[in-house]
């Protein structure tokens, strides 16, 4: 396979934005369409392929754009309907594709279906959600948590019936099972289709259907107090649930009537059940998520390479793989692992067999930002503070003036700016040979001009150092060798059947040099992409 005869997915690189937090136009102090469009000049520089915009319709913000009162409009905050054909037309006149986030899970409670459902037990869209009379004792019909903490099911005095949300409470769940409820969803997808959006990244798959009877969930043995809320609870009866992937492939079927478009699914399941998103017979989400980087219990040689092997493993004949570093769920990389290893990460995302996501601002190493609490604005961060995802939300940092770029001097951005951004920011970055963002950008250079390494195969090599993870990637005319340290010490890589190799990249940006594979010397912290001699 050439670059050339593979579909864009596959050798592209997506780049997700989190639009409230990249460029302010219109100075509120929350960013918005006009602001990416003006951006798109960056990102086609970078050198990715595709944008994947996290929510932009109208939402009373409870979630942040994922509780949604109307599936077919812009949020006024973001801009409007032709704010977004421009965004379409602009990025597709620079070959960027553009994919929006789908939300079919639940609604606002501020929905007018809601509104509707909500008024009697007789209107025709109270199925359209998920009610239960109290149990027999009273309280709520069974124990299901919200992801966000406390119960899954709220009270609803007027009409006497519990209503459900696996989030927050002004996000009622639909109900997947009634074909009304479908209808409506796929009309709005063929809305965005018929405009010309390239696909969907889709909220919470796994959780659109939920168990008819109602049976309890177990409880997670592991979950400590402190733990994370969405994690106390064993999803057995409300996740992956019979005759989800049913639907899985109607929405690849709609998609498909569309020619080439793009379904990503964000579904946290372990390996074996993710792969099997991809559909027996590939129809089904053309990229179930890959989360194995980003909830990694430790961030070493070993640990990863095992990940990516199991994963490798796992993947179902024809399926094509996929990896991510970080979203807007999660604290931001290179606080997990550190700034020298947020280098390592990046070349290892973007030398992985499989297409890489990238979230806005880890280009440049921006790090998680303290938040005060008075300042929290994440619904499960309000309840419990170590949990807010805010501060891997922050404004992202273009130059070293007023608001980081971000907004105009004078207005107050949404979320306050990183204390580092007079250092860390695009305009700096660019002028540095040596930043991360130089980094990232020469790595998606060689990684767009190589077949090896976009669509190349894959195999990891045995008997190098602890620290290390080294391996191969090969087309039928490039062989690449990745060697990455994971540690803070020097590594010395014999590996001499390999004989010698040109060093086209080294995390430090310092060295491009013929080497001796049988002594290959990594300094700490220092990944290399080696070219080799083809066979
Ligand atoms: C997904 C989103 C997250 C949101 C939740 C509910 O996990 O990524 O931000 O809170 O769904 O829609």
């Amino acid at each position: 396979m050439t670059v050339s005869t593979t579909p864009w997915w596959q050798h592209g690189i997506i780049y997700q934005i989190y639009p409230r937090s990249f460029l302010d136009s219109n100075g509120d102090g929350v960013g918005d369409l006009p602001g990416i469009v003006s951006k798109l000049d960056y990102l086609h520089w970078l050198g990715v392929d595709a944008l994947w915009l996290s929510p932009i319709y109208p939402s009373p913000m409870a979630d942040f754009g994922y509780d949604i009162s109307n599936y077919t409009g812009v949020h006024p905050l973001f801009g409007t309907l032709e704010d977004l054909d421009t965004l379409l037309q602009q990025a597709h006149q620079r070959d960027l594709k553009v994919i929006l986030d789908f939300v079919p899970n639940h609604t606002s409670d501020e929905h007018p279906w809601f509104q509707e459902a909500r008024s009697s037990r007789t209107n025709e869209k109270r199925d359209w959600y998920i009610w239960h009379d109290p149990a027999p004792g009273g309280g709520p019909p069974n124990n299901w948590m919200s992801k966000f903490g406390g119960s899954a099911w709220q009270f609803d005095e007027h009409t006497g019936q519990y209503y459900m949300h696996l989030y927050d409470v002004k996000q009622p769940d639909l109900n997947w099972r009634h074909p009304k409820v479908r209808q409506a969803m796929y009309d709005a997808l063929r809305f965005w289709l018929d405009r010309g959006v390239d696909g969907f990244r889709i909220d919470a798959l796994e959780m659109l259907l939920k168990d008819e009877q109602l049976r309890d969930n177990p409880m997670n043995p592991q979950w400590k107090p402190g733990g994370r809320p969405s994690t106390r609870q064993l999803g057995r009866y409300t996740e992956d649930q019979p005759g989800l992937h049913e639907i899985v492939q109607e929405m690849r079927a709609l998609a498909d009537s569309y020619g080439q478009r793009l379904l990503i699914g964000e579904l946290y399941l372990p390996i074996e059940r993710l792969v099997q998103y991809y559909g027996e017979l590939l129809d089904e989400v053309h990229l179930p998520f890959n989360f194995q980087l980003v909830t990694l219990p430790t961030w070493e040689a070993r640990t990863i390479r095992q990940v990516v092997e199991t994963y490798e493993a796992a993947l179902p004949q024809g399926a094509w793989p996929n990896w991510v570093l970080g979203n807007h769920d999660r604290p931001r990389i290179a606080t997990r692992v550190g700034r020298e290893q947020a280098r390592i990460a990046q070349m290892l995302l973007l030398t992985l067999r499989g297409t890489p996501t990238c979230y806005y601002g880890d280009e440049l190493g921006m790090q998680n930002v303290p938040i005060p609490l008075e300042l929290i604005h994440d619904p499960p961060g309000k309840e419990h503070p170590e949990h807010s995802r805010d501060p891997a939300r922050t404004p992202m940092q273009w130059d070293s003036g007023p608001n980081a770029g971000f907004c105009l001097p004078g207005t107050e951005p949404w979320l306050p700016l990183a204390a580092d951004y007079r250092q860390v920011n695009v305009a700096a970055e660019r002028e540095d040979p040596h930043s991360l963002l130089a980094l990232t950008r020469r790595l998606i250079e060689l990684r767009r001009s190589s077949p090896a390494l976009t669509t190349g195969s894959y195999h990891s090599i045995e008997g190098v150092p602890d620290g290390c993870f080294v391996y191969l990637r090969q087309s039928s005319s490039q062989r690449y060798l990745i060697a990455l340290n994971f540690s803070g010490n020097e590594q010395t890589v014999k590996l001499p059947e390999m004989g010698h190799g040109r060093i086209v990249l080294s995390t430090y940006l310092d060295r491009e040099e013929p080497i001796d594979l049988a002594r290959l010397r990594l300094r700490s912290d220092e990944g290399s992409v080696i070219e080799l001699a083809h066979l």
